[in-house]
């Protein structure tokens, strides 16, 4: 699949570089066009009230805590990721937790979530919000209704808030801290990642600016040397072709050869004989943003870059084909 007008945000934070498809935020913006026309909706409704379009696939998303905490877990590349959400009064230069305006007021959290550790880390005051049904998107309200200027939330229960009470898009996200755990009732299984809410969700986030988490901390070498390769195995590489597809054939070509007019001028068969595994992986994680290699750490985890590995150390050996 080849992806035009890639285009490059700079994290906040770090200095460091992804890139973000410009096609998914033209989606995101048609996304929320459409969701201005609609009347903002309460937060929990029961379920079967409503039938859900394509357009608003969060409606269909409703019932228990429970079923809600299963697609929220499903948010892809966000799951670690918490954002301070800031009201419309407060001013754009305000982009962390160290803003002096914001240790004036209290700052919304839910009650043992990781966000509230982050805000009494600042120093800062937080006003804590207990984790049920009832409360999961009620900073979000508060700050619409001017009663808060400021929340810490896990980033998918921050969208969720937004996509539901703020159709307009009047408050804004921005990244604070590095990967944290989701909250524990909410990091139960997942409903798998093509979930459209959960995906709509990711849009949202990813169209505020906010990247995964895992972006703003670098993966350390040293962690990675010494670990053995993985042990062939012709099913864990045909499992990594499939991944292979998703997210690197758009630069490194389908057969993963350097190849004219291919994005990247690296013939990944070569590449996988001359790094150590431990390189491969640093570079998959690290990416080389200078050069057009994106950091894919909070894309995929580590055992898909070892299937990844997989494929192409089995395509470089002969024991795959191009097409198989
Ligand atoms: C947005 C485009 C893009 C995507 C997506 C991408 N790469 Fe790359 N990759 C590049 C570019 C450009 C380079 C060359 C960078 C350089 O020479 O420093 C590169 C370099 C590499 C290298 C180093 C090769 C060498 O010999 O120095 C490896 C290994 C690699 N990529 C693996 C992957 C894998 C595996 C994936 C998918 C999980 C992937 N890349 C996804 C653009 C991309």
């Amino acid at each position: 699949m080849a992806l035009p007008h890639e285009r490059r945000l700079r994290a906040a934070q770090s200095g460091d570089v992804i890139v973000a498809l410009e096609r998914r935020r033209q989606f995101c913006a048609a996304f929320l066009v459409l969701t201005v026309a609609m009347a903002p909706r309460p937060a929990l409704r029961a379920s079967g009230q409503e039938t859900p379009s394509a357009a608003d696939a969060c409606q269909s998303v409703t019932g228990s805590v429970d079923q809600i905490a299963a697609t929220l877990s499903a948010v892809p590349r966000y799951g670690s990721t918490y954002v301070l959400v800031l009201s419309a009064g407060v001013g754009a230069d305000v982009t962390s937790l160290d803003a002096p305006v914001l240790k004036a007021g209290e700052i919304a959290v839910h009650a043992g979530a990781a966000g509230a550790a982050i805000v009494q880390a600042k120093g800062l005051k937080a006003r804590p919000y207990p984790l049920d049904g009832e409360n999961l998107t009620k900073p979000i309200a508060d700050l619409l209704a001017g009663r808060a200027n400021a929340a810490v939330l896990w980033a998918p229960v921050a969208a969720l808030g937004i996509d539901r009470l703020d159709p307009a898009g009047t408050l804004r996200m921005v990244n604070v801290g590095g990967p944290e755990p989701p909250p524990t009732s909410f990091s139960g299984p997942s409903a798998g990642a093509s979930d459209p809410c959960a995906v709509n969700l990711a849009g949202l986030i990813e169209g505020n600016g906010v990247v995964p988490a895992e972006l703003l901390v670098p993966a350390d070498i040293r962690r990675f040397i010494g670990r053995p390769p993985p042990v062939r195995d012709p099913e864990e590489a045909r499992q990594g072709a499939a991944l292979y597809a998703n997210q690197c054939a758009r630069c490194h070509g389908p057969h993963a050869l350097a190849q004219t007019g291919a994005l990247a001028p690296v013939d990944l068969l070569r590449s996988v004989r001359r790094f150590q595994y431990a390189g491969f992986e640093y570079i998959v994680l690290n990416g080389r943003p200078k050069n057009g290699m994106p950091p894919l750490r909070g894309t995929l985890s580590e055992p898909q870059i070892a299937a990844i590995y997989q494929y192409v150390r089995a395509r470089s050996r002969g024991d795959l084909g191009p097409d198989q």
